[in-house]
Order: C-alpha cells, then sequence, then structure tokens
C-alpha cells in the first residue's frame, strides 16, 4: 500500500499543464461513445491534479468533481475552469482514500488520470463502486508508450528523454525517488480492477496525437512535472539542472523544438 507522502509533487503543479502532453484527441468521443454520455450525470475525478480530465470531460456531465490532496495542483485546476469559462466543477482537498466521505453523492463516472497507481487501489476501487449509479464506470486513464506502433517522425527531433534521465540520475542518483522516500512500485491496473466487485474490466486504447510538437522550457517542465524529477528533490541545484537541460536540448535542436510521442492513450473501463 502507498501511504500519501504530501510533498511527492512539491513545485510540479505549475508546470504540469504546460509540461504534460495531452492525452489522445478521440478521449472525450471515446467515453461518449462507450458510456452513453449525454451532459446528464455527475463526474468524479480523483487525483484529478491540474483538472487535466475534469476540465476535458465535464461538457459531457451535468457537472463534476475534482479530488485532490495536493492544493498547488488543485488551485491550478481552479484556474483552467476559470480560464475557460466552466463553473460546474467543484474541487475536493481529499484523499481517494477519503471517498466515500470526501465527496458524497452517486456518479456515473469516477476517471482517474495516470493517478490509480498512487492509491491503496483496492480498497479506493471498492470505495468508487459503491459512489456509482448503477451501470456507472470506473475508468482508468494513461499514456502508453510501446502499446502500439510510433508514428513516423515529423520534422522536429525527438525529445532526448534518455539523455534528460541520465541527468536527473546525475543529479539525484539512480533509483527513482518520490517525495521523501522512493517511488512506489507500480501493478498492472487491470488485474487489480480484476480483483474487486467490477470484474474484469475492458483495455480500449485511443490514438495518441502523432505530431506533437513541444519546445525546450515545455519540455524542462514536463520533468519538474514527474514525482521521480519535481523541483524540490534538486534543492539548491534546481537551477543548475535547469541550465544543463537547456543546454542539452539546444545541441539536440538549435530552434528549440522537439517531437513528442508519449504513446497511445489507454483506457481501462470497468462497469458497475
Ligand atoms: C500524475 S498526477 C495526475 C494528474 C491528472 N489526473 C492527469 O491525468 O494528468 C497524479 C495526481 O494524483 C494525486 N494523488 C497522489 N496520491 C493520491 C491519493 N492517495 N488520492 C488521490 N490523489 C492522489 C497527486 O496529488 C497528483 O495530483
Amino acid at each position: 500500500m502507498v501511504r500519501y507522502d504530501p510533498t511527492i509533487y512539491d513545485g510540479a503543479a505549475v508546470h504540469y499543464r504546460y509540461g504534460r502532453p495531452a492525452y489522445s484527441s478521440d478521449l472525450e468521443a471515446l467515453l461518449a461513445e462507450e458510456l452513453d454520455l449525454d451532459g446528464s450525470g455527475r463526474l468524479l475525478d480523483v487525483g484529478c491534479g491540474p483538472g487535466i480530465l475534469t476540465v476535458r470531460l465535464v461538457h459531457l456531465f451535468a457537472e463534476a468533481v475534482g479530488l485532490d490532496p495536493d492544493p498547488e495542483m488543485l488551485a491550478e485546476g481552479r484556474r483552467a475552469a476559470e480560464e475557460r469559462g466552466i463553473a460546474n466543477i467543484a474541487w475536493v482537498q481529499a484523499l481517494a482514500e477519503d471517498l466515500p466521505g470526501a465527496a458524497p453523492g452517486t456518479y456515473r463516472v469516477v476517471t482517474f488520470g495516470s493517478s490509480f497507481w498512487w492509491t491503496d487501489e483496492v480498497r479506493v476501487a471498492e470505495a468508487v463502486y459503491d459512489v456509482l449509479e448503477p451501470g456507472g464506470a470506473l475508468v482508468l486513464v494513461t499514456h502508453k508508450a510501446g502499446a502500439g506502433a510510433v508514428p513516423p517522425s515529423p520534422e522536429p527531433p525527438p525529445i532526448p528523454h534518455a539523455e534528460i534521465e541520465a541527468l536527473v540520475e546525475k543529479y539525484l542518483g539512480s533509483g527513482r525517488r518520490a517525495g521523501q522516500g522512493a517511488a512506489p512500485a507500480r501493478s498492472a491496473e487491470e488485474d487489480v480492477i480484476a480483483g474487486t466487485r467490477f470484474g474484469v474490466p475492458r483495455v480500449i486504447f485511443a490514438p495518441g496525437i502523432p505530431d506533437l510538437v513541444r519546445d525546450t522550457e515545455s519540455v524542462l517542465s514536463g520533468y519538474f512535472s514527474f514525482s521521480w524529477s519535481a523541483p524540490h528533490l534538486f534543492g539548491d541545484r534546481v537551477e543548475a539542472f535547469a541550465t544543463e537541460v537547456r543546454e542539452l536540448l539546444r545541441a539536440r535542436s538549435p530552434e528549440g523544438i522537439f517531437w513528442d510521442w508519449p504513446g497511445d492513450t489507454e483506457v481501462i473501463l470497468a462497469r458497475k
């Protein structure tokens, strides 16, 4: 079981929206069709971070709740909703393990965007089962690099992930860190769900964005948005790390433009 450490994303929230590649552009259409979403019912987005899925999916429901324990992430989510004139999202600071009490009510869909693995998965899935309306769905969304064919590379060079990760290792040591300890091991989420009242889920892949292009600062922000290379881990060497990443990126692309391929978007769907 993962015990929540409030420092895992220290300093990461401001980098998140700018630095993380978007999930598949087909995600809304896929969920609307698979789950017969018609603008009614409620969405609960757990581990919503800066509201990535909450803001993207709320128009498929009457209202949404974005739940996350990290106040900086929630502040970014609120800001993103305000910028888009979205007023039907309630933001709740709580752990998934605090469900159902933290966000009572009945939901048509409960989503986890790259967040389920941070939680006490079986207990949380069972709590989600209880808050879903009959026929409602638990939906786990993640990038899945390596699951499908890699599209042909467009003009800009790919992000030199291996070289940036070597820099992270130079500063932080080998073995991924998170918060005050080591990053938790991840289990196959579909197997976890299969062991709950949901039973065996469906796994669907939505095509990733094939021609996503990012600039140097966005690539750097992407790394600062990861728990294992969040700004706080570098202490007073954070600027030195940023400088080395910028130098590396300049060497790989004088124009400062990179192709990003985070993979297709995996959607694990479990109905009540
Ligand atoms: C990788 S971010 C995902 C953000 C967003 N859902 C997305 O799709 O990009 C993981 C989020 O899970 C949150 N989180 C970590 N432990 C959690 C827990 N026990 N319950 C709920 N959320 C948690 C973190 O604060 C963080 O905002």
